[in-house]
């Protein structure tokens, strides 16, 4: 641990740390436009100048290693001057465009030119400009802003694992670009608008809409995905103008995928923003108290096995708690949460969350995917095992279809025997996980949602205790969920009760008129027309799949616009915050459903959020613990079946519409124009 004096202040740092990084730890501010912590250091913008004792000339901070003895000055009058300097160079051929530029207001290089510059220019000659370069539908380049601080092309090659950012020509002629003028392609790339300290890169959709200083910011949580990040919400009045990412260290670090960025134009269009009944095949506007009348008439000579109701993937513990009541009252356990048809047994909680934590990834020295492309189904997660794969060139076995995620990996292949196969011992990565001392196995939807799923979970319990993924100090054993309210909906136990049926059995005892009478809430990825003999109420936000076919439609409020609780998929509980308030009539889901079930003669017992709130922590006690993440108990699950030879599918084809809000998005379909997404979803990667 070196110890150096930072302006006449002894330090300690730890081993490795940086000169830049001594002096933070001092409290000192030093200016810097290329370094980024969570970057390979380039050292090439030369504004974290600062003076080191006995040494000729300043020294960049971002680039020296803090050593004993130091003494670092950064407030000399030739820290200053350098500091001019460097700002003066950088503005002369930067243009005077703060007026018209998306960056003004949140820009690193107009607050460090006041900061640190001069208030005058010597440059009189001409500005060089460059041509601005078409990288896709999300990032918009003005290029001529440019300071080549290469923060653009270390992400791309870093983080998101797509060597598709470089500069081209040398000194003044140096251009940053694609190469060849293509989309980039990243789930990720919306991060390089937050990384560019200049209006360099700016978002596309964003576009001269709106000034920072206008926006009401909410703190808030995605629900794009299971992986529950951290975001904030910038508003202006109703309409959410954008969606930026929120530090947080366990789950997002400070990284969002461009669907949660991008898809939030999905919220202004085909919005339920009344109740509406199907009469004589149309549907038609209604008042509230007609349509939840309607609902009453067709429950009053219906037993409770006649009733059944599918929560969605995008749906909060608060909405499906008060739903799983009603049902109750209604006297149904036909009740599931799992449209993607899994069948996983849910007792123990170990079973269907990611029970290392997402930072753990870092941890591990050998993981096997099974079923799952990260890439796709959680972004996030993916680059955090890029991350881990990077930072250690560990064993990483996938079982699944063959993809680009961004790392080199062995394919085992894609058929699901492979794991049994590992699990015998007589598959080479077996040996490759037990010399392991921190293995992981990571199962993803695909496994989970076919008819042989507890055979699969079974095989992987195995694996896991086999290979020592269980200890004391590690848990490897993990489920990677794809939808936002799963984990949320399993831990209330939404699922088909000693006498239910589940998805599928709803679905086939529907289509047979065995159940008369379907409560859709939020849920809209199923094959829907198989429930068209029922009476269905759709609760929701969307006029999407599940709007279609209803009978009654009950207007409910997006992620944006409600106060709820939702759980990610390391089971981690996290409070999100209406940032706006729902259109029109809608209304926040649990309070329709409150709403409803005293009209239907079975009033809930609560009136406000907090009531609610507290009768769910008690029945439930795991959703108390707001913003912690815990392994789940361990025990046996999964049942000793034989597994089916045939491959694994894939449960996200299209990464960029995978749910009302995504596939209502003109973004999202600007995306899927520019990346050439096949029917089947698959990307075309010549562009
Ligand atoms: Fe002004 Fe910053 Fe935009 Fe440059 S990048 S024009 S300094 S707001
Ligand atoms: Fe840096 Fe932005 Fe230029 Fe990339 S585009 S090099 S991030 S200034
Ligand atoms: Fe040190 Fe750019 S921040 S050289």
């Amino acid at each position: 641990m070196p110890k150096l004096k930072i302006n006449g202040h002894e330090i300690e740092v730890p081993s490795g740390a940086t000169v830049l990084q001594a002096c933070e730890e001092a409290g000192e501010e030093i200016p810097r436009f290329c370094y980024h912590n969570r970057l390979s250091i380039a050292g090439n913008c030369r504004m974290c100048l600062v003076d080191l004792e006995n040494a000729p000339k300043p020294i960049a901070s971002c680039a020296m290693p803090a050593a004993d003895g130091m003494e670092i000055h950064t407030n000399t009058a030739s820290v200053k001057k350098a500091r001019e300097g460097v700002m003066e160079f950088l503005l002369i051929n930067h243009p005077l465009d703060c007026p018209i530029c998306d960056q003004g207001g949140e820009c690193d290089l107009q607050d460090q030119a006041v900061a640190y510059g001069r208030h005058f220019s010597r440059f009189g000659e001409g500005k060089r400009s460059v041509h601005d370069k078409d990288i896709g539908p999300l990032v918009g380049t003005i290029m001529t802003r440019c300071i080549h601080c290469t923060r653009c092309i270390r992400f791309s090659e870093e983080i998101a694992g797509v060597e598709e950012m470089g500069a081209v020509y040398r000194g003044e002629h140096m251009e940053i670009g694609t190469y060849i003028e293509k989309a980039m392609h990243s789930e990720l790339s919306g991060n390089l608008i937050d990384l560019c300290p200049v209006g360099a890169l700016t978002s596309k959709p964003y576009a001269f809409t709106a000034r920072p200083w206008e926006l009401k910011k909410t703190e808030t949580i995605d629900a794009m995905d299971a992986v529950g990040s951290n975001i904030r919400i910038d508003a202006r009045g109703r309409e959410i103008m954008r969606v930026l990412p929120r530090l947080n260290e366990d789950v997002n670090e400070e990284w969002i995928s461009d669907k949660s960025r991008f898809s939030c134009d999905g919220l202004k269009y085909k919005r339920l923003d009344r109740p509406w009944i199907r009469e004589d095949g149309c549907l038609k506007p209604a008042s509230w108290q007609q349509a939840f009348s309607a609902i009453h008439q067709s429950l009053e000579t219906l037993e409770g096995n006649q009733i059944a109701s599918i929560s969605g993937d995008m749906v909060d513990c608060e909405s499906v708690f008060a739903l799983k009541q009603l049902m109750s009252y209604l006297g149904s356990q036909n009740i599931d949460c799992r449209q993607d048809l899994s069948i996983y047994n849910t007792r123990l909680r170990a079973s269907y969350i990611f029970n290392s934590g997402i930072s753990s990834i870092e941890d591990s020295d050998c993981i096997l995917l099974v079923g799952t492309n990260p890439r796709f189904e959680a972004p996030i997660i993916n680059a955090r095992i890029r991350k881990s794969w990077l930072q250690g060139d560990i064993p990483i076995g996938l079982i699944g279809q063959k993809r680009d995620l961004t790392y080199q990996y062995d394919h085992l292949g894609d058929n699901a025997d492979i794991l049994s196969q590992i699990v015998k011992e007589s598959h080479p990565f077996f040996e490759k996980l037990k010399q392991a001392k921190r293995p992981m196995i990571i199962l993803g939807q695909a496994a989970l949602s076919r008819p042989d799923s507890e055979g699969v979970i079974y095989q992987s319990r195995i694996l896991a205790q086999k290979t020592d993924m269980i200890t004391g100090q590690w848990f490897g054993f993990n489920i990677l969920q794809t939808a936002a309210g799963r984990v949320g909906a399993l831990d209330i136990g939404f699922v088909p009760g000693p006498e239910g049926r589940d998805t599928r059995g709803i679905l086939e005892s529907a289509s047979s008129g065995e159940i008369k009478f379907v409560y859709l809430l939020g849920a809209d990825e199923l094959e829907v027309s198989r429930l068209e003999n029922s009476f269905i109420v759709y609760q929701g936000h969307h006029g999407d799949r599940g709007a279609a076919v209803a009978d009654v439609i009950l207007p409910g409020a997006a992620y944006t616009e409600k106060d709820a609780t939702w759980v990610n998929t390391e089971g981690r509980v996290q409070r999100a915050t209406a940032a706006v308030q729902p259109p029109g009539q809608a209304r926040e889901d649990w309070a329709i459903i409150r709403a409803l079930s005293e009209v239907v003669g079975h009033s809930l017992s609560y009136d406000t959020l907090p009531d609610l709130r507290s009768l769910m922590i008690k029945e439930f006690p795991v959703l108390a613990g707001i913003d912690k993440q815990t392994p789940g108990e361990w025990g046996e699950f999964g049942e000793d079946k034989p597994i089916d030879q045939k491959p694994f599918g894939e449960s996200v084809s299209n990464f960029y519409m995978t749910d009302p809000i995504s596939r209502c998005s003109p973004t999202m379909a600007e995306c899927i124009k520019a990346f050439s997404v096949d029917i089947d979803g698959k990307i075309n990667t010549n562009g």
